[in-house]
C-alpha cells in the first residue's frame, strides 16, 4: 500500500522530538507540508532544522497547554501551509509518582497538555478541517484503556483523550475523520531518558517494559508513525472513532 499525501498540509503537535517527529518524517516522505510544532521557538527552530528544513516544512511553535497558545500554533500553521488537511495532536507529558506525590500544579501540569491542549488544538483548527474534509489524529496510550499503578494521573489524561475522540468523531461526522492511537511502550526520551534511565536499576526497568509486551519488546517510534499516517490517510476513510492499539499485545489480556 503507497500512501501518497503530495499536496496534503499536515500539523503535528510534539513534532519535534519522539512519535510527533516520527510522524512528521513519515508525512514528508509521503510528499505532504508539515507544519512543526515544539514549546518554544528555538525548540521548533532546532527541531526543523534537524529534520533538513527544506520548502516543505514550517514552524508552528507554541505551548499547547495554554489554550490561547493551541490558537496561535493552528492559526500559524493553517496561514503558512495555506490550509489545513490533517491534525496530529503528539504533544504529551508522562510523570509517574503514586497519588500522594501528585499535587494541583502535578495534576494540571499531565492534563493541561495531554487532555486540555488536544482540545484545543482540535477547537482552533474545525473551520480549516471542515473546509478541508480532513480529519484528526490524537496521541492516546495504552494507558487510556487499562489501568497501570503509578500512573494514574497519566492514564486519567489518555482516557481522557480515548473518549473524547469518540465524541468528537460522533460530533464531527460526516465531515472531519477523529481517530487516536493507542501505543505501548515506545522507545523515546519519554520512556528511556525519563524512565528507564531514572529508575534505580536501569536494566532491571527495562527488562520490565520489554516483558509488559505481548511481543516482548519496547516498540519504536516509526511503528507508531506508521498507524498515524495509515489513520490519516484516504485508505482509512471508513474509520472515525476508533483508538488503535499498537502495543505488541500490552492491553490483550
Ligand atoms: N513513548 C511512549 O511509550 C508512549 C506511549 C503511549 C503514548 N505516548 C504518547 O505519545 C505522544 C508522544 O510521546 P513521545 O514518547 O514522543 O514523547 P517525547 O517526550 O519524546 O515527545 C513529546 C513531545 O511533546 C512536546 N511537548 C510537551 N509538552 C508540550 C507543550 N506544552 N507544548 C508543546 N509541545 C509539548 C515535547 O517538547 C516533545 O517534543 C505523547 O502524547 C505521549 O503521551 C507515548
Amino acid at each position: 500500500m503507497q500512501i501518497d499525501f503530495t499536496g496534503k498540509r499536515v500539523l503535528v503537535t510534539g513534532g519535534t522530538r519522539g512519535i510527533g517527529r516520527a510522524a512528521v518524517k513519515s508525512f514528508l516522505e509521503a510528499g505532504a507540508l508539515v507544519a512543526v510544532n515544539g514549546r518554544t521557538t528555538e525548540s521548533t527552530a532546532s527541531g526543523t532544522a534537524a529534520l533538513g528544513g527544506g520548502d516543505r516544512v514550517f514552524a508552528a511553535p507554541g505551548d499547547i497547554s495554554k489554550a490561547a497558545d493551541c490558537e496561535n500554533v493552528v492559526n500559524t500553521a493553517v496561514e503558512m501551509l495555506g490550509g489545513l488537511d490533517v491534525l496530529v495532536n503528539s504533544a504529551g507529558v508522562a510523570q509517574s509518582g503514586i497519588i500522594e506525590d501528585f499535587d494541583e500544579a502535578a495534576w494540571d501540569r499531565t492534563l493541561d497538555v495531554n487532555l486540555k491542549g488536544t482540545f484545543f488544538c482540535v477547537r482552533a483548527a474545525l473551520v480549516a478541517l471542515r473546509e478541508s474534509k480532513g480529519n484528526i489524529v490524537n496521541l492516546a496510550s495504552d494507558a487510556g484503556l487499562i489501568g497501570d499503578p503509578r500512573l494514574t494521573v497519566y492514564c486519567a489524561s489518555k482516557g481522557g483523550v480515548v473518549n473524547m475522540t469518540r465524541a468528537m468523531a460522533l460530533e464531527l461526522a460526516p465531515d472531519v475523520r477523529v481517530n487516536c492511537v493507542c501505543p505501548g511502550f515506545i522507545d523515546t526520551d519519554m520512556v528511556r531518558r525519563d524512565g528507564i534511565e531514572k529508575a534505580d536499576d536501569p536494566a532491571a526497568e527495562e527488562q520490565a517494559l520489554i516483558d509488559y509486551a505481548a511481543l516482548k519488546r519496547i516498540g519504536t517510534p516509526g511503528e507508531i508513525a506508521s498507524a498515524i499516517v495509515y489513520l490519516a490517510s484516504n485508505e482509512a476513510r471508513f474509520v472515525t472513532g476508533a483508538a488503535f492499539q499498537i502495543d505488541g499485545g500490552s492491553t490483550a489480556g
